[in-house]
């Protein structure tokens, strides 16, 4: 029995990640963290009855602490540290919830020896630096539940790391794929949120739509993987069946297939390297496939792309500058403050704002003042609290 605690079980990958470990004898939830779905909370508490359960706010840890008085209730940020550093001896942390809320559960997780499997990528992002130091460290696995870094790290097995060309990590293009500039400064929330192959939470939708997704994930396969930015490429694959690929010297090139389904690459995070039969999980139809397409990234039309490059090869605190902002960003359009291409306007105005002032040590508190500092300031300016 593996004893897991998971971070965002409310949520898209969350849930499938449940759908597995109900499915499975391997594996024990004993602790859990929501935010504000408090149905979901009790379901899965009723279902797997986990040891520790966290949510946001104290009103709610109060409700279920009555509802449940043999459980222990936690709240807040702190409750998200605690779920991960649940319990001693052997377990994993999966860590599921969106955002840079992510990233001190993370490190609180490996400095107590835990490996992670991560879906949050904006821990990687915000402090990947100091994250993949402390794993090792720790002597810590961090293993990836990214589609495209899934892929990635199956297809570094075929060969030597020395040996590898570049990552070419596939890109759909997201719901707005196939407008034009003109066309984006009206597209509504709605529209935006109809993603053509992949069904996810909200935030990462709206990133896939902007390509903010594409950079966090090329910011997040440099750490991941040791590679440098030059050797990280991108590519439009509107159909999302090649995941990814690794290019070597020799030409040859490996790519990691599959239909679209964020079950097998959370599967694969706790089974690898076995490759588990998963009903859930549809075999790939070669003869029936329609083709597979590919278009050049074209920076002009995707320019949070380009400028993800920038802030990674800048490093420093760009990264963690450019995911506050669109965090703070996505959730202005959310709420409909402002308009989809204000979203690319936030982050340029706020990546140049801290341009110059990019030689802070980074420290895990540097990174959360930062974060914090940043988003003050963008929902100050749209006087939103
Ligand atoms: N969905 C995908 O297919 C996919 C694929 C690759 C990577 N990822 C990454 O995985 C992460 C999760 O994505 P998702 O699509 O599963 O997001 P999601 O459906 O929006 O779920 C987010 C989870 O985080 C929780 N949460 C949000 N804010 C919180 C807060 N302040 N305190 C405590 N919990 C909070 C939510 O709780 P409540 O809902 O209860 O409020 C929910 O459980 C993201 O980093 C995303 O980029 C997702």
């Amino acid at each position: 029995m593996k004893n897991i605690c998971l971070l965002g079980a409310s949520g898209s990958i969350g849930q499938q990640t449940i759908n597995i470990i109900r499915n499975s004898k391997e594996y024990s939830l004993k602790a859990i963290s929501v935010g504000h779905n408090i149905e979901a909370a009790i379901a899965i508490i009723t279902e797997f009855r986990p040891e520790f359960v966290s949510v946001a706010c104290q009103k709610d840890k109060e409700y279920l602490q009555t509802k449940f008085p043999k459980i222990t209730f936690a709240c807040g940020e702190q409750g998200l540290i605690d779920v991960a550093t649940y319990g001693e001896g052997e377990g994993l942390l999966i860590n599921a919830v969106v955002g840079m809320i992510g990233l001190a559960p993370t490190i609180a997780a490996i400095m107590k020896k835990r490996d992670v499997l991560l879906a949050n990528k904006e821990t990687l992002v915000a402090g990947g630096e100091l994250v993949m130091a402390l794993a090792k460290q720790y002597e810590v696995n961090i293993f990836p539940i990214d589609s495209e870094h899934s892929a990635i790290y199956q297809c570094l097995l075929s060969g030597k790391r020395e040996d590898v060309a570049n990552l070419i990590i596939t890109a759909s293009g997201g719901a707005l794929r196939d407008k034009t500039r003109e066309e984006l400064a009206t597209v509504s929330l709605e529209e935006t949120l109809k993603h053509p192959n992949w069904s996810m939470g909200k935030k990462i939708t709206i990133d896939s739509a902007t390509m903010v997704n594409k950079g966090l994930e090329v910011i997040e396969a440099h750490h991941l993987f040791s590679m440098p930015y030059e050797k990280i490429k991108t590519i439009l694959h509107p159909e999302s069946i090649i995941h990814s690929m690794v290019e070597y010297n020799d030409g040859s090139i490996i790519a990691q297939m599959s239909y679209p389904n964020m079950m097998l690459p959370i599967q694969y995070a706790l089974t690898h390297p076995h490759h588990i039969k998963n009903e859930a999980i549809k075999m790939l139809d070669f003869i029936n496939m329609k083709n597979l397409s590919f278009q050049a990234m074209d920076f002009s039309r995707f320019p949070m792309l380009e400028l993800a490059y920038q802030v990674g090869k800048s490093g420093g605190i760009l990264p963690t500058v450019y995911n506050a902002a669109n965090e703070a960003a996505v959730d202005l359009f959310m709420r409909k403050k402002i308009s989809f291409l204000d979203i690319e306007k936030i982050i340029f105005e706020m990546v140049k704002q801290y341009q110059t002032n990019n030689k802070i040590a980074i420290t895990l508190n540097a990174i959360l003042q930062i974060d914090r500092d940043v988003k003050k300031f963008i929902y100050e300016t749209y006087e939103v609290c």
